[in-house]
């Protein structure tokens, strides 16, 4: 694959496995040579960092999904602009453990019915989308066991229960069917090695050239 600048996003419910797929990919492409920055959001930039202890502790109705939505991109614009598009613009690959389909499924689909607003504040102060979204897709109990397992203290969205979890997914299958260019699913049950494989094919898919 070309070192040259490349953004990949994952994506998927809470406790679906993508920071551990993120690590898997990321030592990957460095193998090969790559440059590779690693991120997150909320977070991934210091400023960023602070918004996100204020998002994902404390009580689920801390913040209202209005309010969510304002922080989320808050962050994601400090994000932008100090790690993800410099990085970009000499030539680096970026893999994020989330992005903006996080908040168009979060705070668009399943915390509250706002994908317009989400869509609205996006195309005013982030622009920017990954060149490749992987979307990590399994069933919700499974998934909610895994996050609440790791006890993170991070656990304000996982919190919300089962049936937020199955609005997840069915939120991020349908952002997959509206935008397949874009978007791969990817089965994320079995073994990490496996799901890192299948991982590795959907990206050298992709960016073959
Ligand atoms: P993480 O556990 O993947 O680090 O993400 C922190 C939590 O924040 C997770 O429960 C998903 C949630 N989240 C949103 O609700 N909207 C967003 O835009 C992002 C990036 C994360």
């Amino acid at each position: 694959m070309a070192a040259s600048g490349r953004f990949i996003s994952l994506e998927g419910m809470d406790g679906c496995g993508k920071s551990t797929q993120a690590r898997l990919l990321v030592e990957r492409l460095r193998a090969q040579g790559c440059e590779v920055v690693q991120t997150r959001e909320p977070g991934g930039s210091e400023g960023a960092e602070d918004i996100r202890r204020l998002l994902v502790e404390g009580d689920p109705g801390r913040w209202s999904p209005e309010t969510e939505i304002l922080l989320f991109t808050a962050a994601r614009r400090d994000h932008l602009e100090r790690l993800i598009a410099p990085a970009l613009a000499r030539g680096a690959i970026v893999v994020t453990d989330r992005f903006a389909d996080s908040t168009r499924v979060y705070q668009g689909a399943a915390r509250a019915d706002l994908r317009g607003v989400v869509d609205q504040l996006h195309s005013l102060m982030i622009k920017q989308e990954p060149d490749l979204t992987l979307v990590l897709d399994m069933e919700p109990d499974a998934a909610l066991i895994r996050g609440l397992a790791r006890k993170s203290g991070e656990d304000r969205f996982e919190d919300m229960g089962l049936g937020f979890q199955q609005r997840l997914r069915d939120g991020f299958r349908a952002l997959t069917r509206a935008d397949p260019k874009r978007c791969k699913l990817i089965a994320a049950e079995g073994a990490e090695e496996a799901v890192a494989e299948r991982v590795f094919a959907a990206v050298s898919e992709a960016f073959h050239e």
